[in-house]
C-alpha cells in the first residue's frame, strides 16, 4: 500500500441536507454532520430506520448535494464543483454497494466488473481483464466470470457487486445494507471481504448496518439518531 493508513479519505463539515427544498413540506434531515474517515478505518454506520443513514451515504457517495456545509473527499472541497468533475472523482475515488445489486443482465460477472472502469475509460486493456478477473477470484468467482447475473445465486451477484465496487481501487467503500438481503453465512462472506479490502487495498469502509453483530466487528460504530450523530466510537483496538 503506497498510501498512508492515515491519509484522510473523508472529511464533513457541518453538513446540512433538506428534502423538498422552497415547498411547504421542506424538511431538515440531517442537522449539521461533522466526520472523518482515514483508509484504515472500518466504519459501521447504524441509526434508526429513517435517522438518514442513506440520506447520508448518498451526499458521500456525491450521489446528492447537501444544502450547507463541506464535504472533502481526499482533502478537495466538493461544493463547487462542477457535474463533470463530481462524476469524475466519484468514478476514481468512491466504490459502491446498495442493498440490492443492480448488475446489469445483458453483462457477463466480468463485464459487470469492468463496468465503473470502463464508464470513463472504455474498452479494457489486458491489464484490467486481468485485474477484474483476479478481484472475481477473490470474491470466489473465478469460474463465474462469463455467467450473466440470472445465472448466478443472490449471494454469488451480491459479491460480484463487491467485486464491481473494487475494479477503480476506491479510497473509500460505501455500502448501503449490503448484506440485508443475503442469509447470514454469504453475509459473513461478503462482510469478510470488505475486511480483507480494507487490510489489503487500504480503502476506507463505511458500511450501514441493521445488524447490530456485524456493527459490533466493525472498529468503529457510528450512530445516527434523527439525522444526527449521538454516538462515534472505537469499537476494537487495532
Ligand atoms: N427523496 C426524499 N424526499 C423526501 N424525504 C425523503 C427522501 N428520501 C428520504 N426522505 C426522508 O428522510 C428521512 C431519512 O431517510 P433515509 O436517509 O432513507 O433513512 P435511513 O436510511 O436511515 O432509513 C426519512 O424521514 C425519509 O422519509
Ligand atoms: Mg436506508
Amino acid at each position: 500500500m503506497s498510501e498512508s493508513s492515515d491519509q484522510e479519505v473523508l472529511r464533513l463539515a457541518d453538513l446540512r441536507k433538506s428534502y423538498n427544498v422552497g415547498e411547504p413540506t421542506q424538511i431538515e434531515i440531517l442537522h449539521g454532520i461533522d466526520l472523518t474517515l482515514r483508509r484504515r478505518d472500518f466504519a459501521a454506520l447504524i441509526g434508526p430506520s429513517g435517522s438518514g443513514k442513506s440520506t447520508l451515504l448518498n451526499l458521500i457517495g456525491l450521489l446528492d448535494q447537501p444544502a450547507s456545509g463541506e464535504l472533502l473527499v481526499l482533502g478537495q472541497a466538493t461544493s463547487g464543483l462542477e457535474d463533470s468533475r463530481r462524476t469524475q472523482l466519484r468514478a476514481h475515488t468512491i466504490g459502491f454497494v446498495f442493498q440490492f445489486h443492480h448488475l446489469i443482465e445483458a453483462f457477463t460477472a466480468l463485464e459487470n466488473v469492468l463496468m465503473p472502469w470502463m464508464v470513463t475509460n472504455g474498452k479494457p486493456d489486458k491489464r484490467m481483464l486481468d485485474w477484474g478477473r483476479s478481484l472475481l477470484d477473490a470474491v470466489g468467482l473465478a469460474n463465474s466470470e462469463g455467467k450473466k447475473p440470472r445465472e448466478l445465486s443472490g449471494g454469488q451477484q451480491q459479491r460480484v457487486a463487491v467485486a464491481r465496487a473494487l475494479v477503480t481501487r476506491p479510497a473509500l467503500l460505501l455500502a448501503d445494507e449490503p448484506t440485508g438481503n443475503l442469509d447470514t453465512r454469504t453475509a459473513e462472506g461478503v462482510f469478510k471481504l470488505f475486511r480483507r479490502f480494507n487490510e489489503e487495498m487500504g480503502c476506507a469502509v463505511l458500511l450501514v448496518t441493521h445488524d447490530p453483530r456485524l456493527a459490533q466487528s466493525c472498529d468503529r460504530v457510528i450512530e445516527l439518531v434523527d439525522g444526527r450523530i449521538v454516538r462515534d466510537e472505537v469499537s476494537k483496538a487495532r
